[in-house]
């Protein structure tokens, strides 16, 4: 049975493949058409943390091609009421497919080995895999292909930052990482990363004004992550020349549009005017949530694993 834990288990064409899916189902969903081909699946939404995006476009969705969902909290008691023996081959034996958010990616590995249906990771500590997916069907969109992006990545190198830069890798575009060093990725995640590139290598660097120099696309991410809040202060401390604000926008190529994968700490890790500014596309970023999941779930559940 085929999960995705991470942008590890789909390769090249299949994230392509995953986004063309998406694409043509937005433009359906655009002219008023919602296909029902996940007629009565069942989605279950398995969270440990809080969310907004995930949350709401996992369900709504489904609710699009014909299937429902079901929100389950902490009430369930997932490693709290009964061993994950028992408890995930029961969930999963109701549902078509199943959402984890969870503190600790060990634990969605876990009940992947458990699982009677399809798994999809929807954030743990280690990486966000949708994101990275909502995220290139923007650049795409933004930019019209692939083939000029120049991404770069401001800030600490984190859940989202290495699900974007394995999306990068993935589709050979490059990707530059601008973090003091103890915030970029260490020797043995970049070599992981750089094990599925193609001709493109991550590249990281401590010099934020030669890093945006020449990018079309500025990404940034929250300093403290769920999970961190205790690190918070000393983290606003190391990371406080990483901000991206309009004078580091104004060194980038011209045009250049800023991505933000939100909820997003203004003052923070980006301006205020900055994020509401005409180069942002964080809102239309965020709504392609809604139409690369749906394209994963399509893909995962018709494709990848057939009539589950
Ligand atoms: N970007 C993202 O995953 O947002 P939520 O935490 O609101 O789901
Ligand atoms: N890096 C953030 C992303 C939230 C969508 C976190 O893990 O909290």
């Amino acid at each position: 049975m085929r999960h995705v834990l991470s942008l590890f288990d789909l390769s090249s064409d299949e994230i392509r493949r995953v986004l063309e899916i998406a694409s043509e189902l937005k433009q359906r969903f655009v002219e008023g058409i919602r296909p029902p081909c996940l007629d009565r699946q069942v989605l279950g939404l398995l969270f440990e943390k809080p969310s907004m995006r995930t949350r709401v476009s996992f369900e709504t969705l489904i609710r699009h091609a014909g299937g429902s969902s079901l929100f389950l909290g902490s009430d369930v008691g997932w490693g709290t009421r009964e061993p994950i023996q028992d408890f995930i081959p029961i969930m999963t034996s109701y549902l078509d497919c199943l959402v984890i958010r969870a503190k600790r990616h060990e634990e969605v590995v876990a009940a992947s080995h458990y699982s009677r249906c399809p798994i999809i990771n929807g954030l743990t500590d280690y990486c966000h895999p949708c994101q990275a997916l909502a995220d290139i069907l923007t650049i795409h969109e933004l930019l019209g292909s692939l083939e000029n992006a120049k991404v770069t990545y401001v800030g600490d190198a984190n859940n989202v930052a290495f699900s974007l830069a394995l999306a990068c890798n993935r589709l050979g575009v490059p990707l530059t990482i601008a973090a003091p060093t103890q915030y970029q990725f260490n020797e043995e995640t970049i070599d992981q990363l750089n094990a599925v590139a193609g001709d493109t290598f991550i590249q990281q660097t401590t010099d934020l004004h030669a890093a945006v120099d020449g990018s079309n696309i500025i990404y940034t991410d929250v300093w403290t992550s769920m999970g961190q809040e205790s690190e918070s202060k000393q983290r606003i401390r190391d990371l406080a020349d990483y901000q991206v604000n309009t004078e580091l926008m104004s060194r980038a190529a011209v045009g250049a549009r800023f991505l933000h994968c939100l909820p997003a700490r203004r003052g923070e890790e980006v301006a205020g005017d900055v994020i509401d500014s005409r180069a942002s596309a964080v809102i239309q970023q965020a709504e392609n949530r809604l139409h690369a999941q749906k394209g994963l779930v399509v893909w995962l559940l018709t494709e990848a694993n057939g009539n589950h």
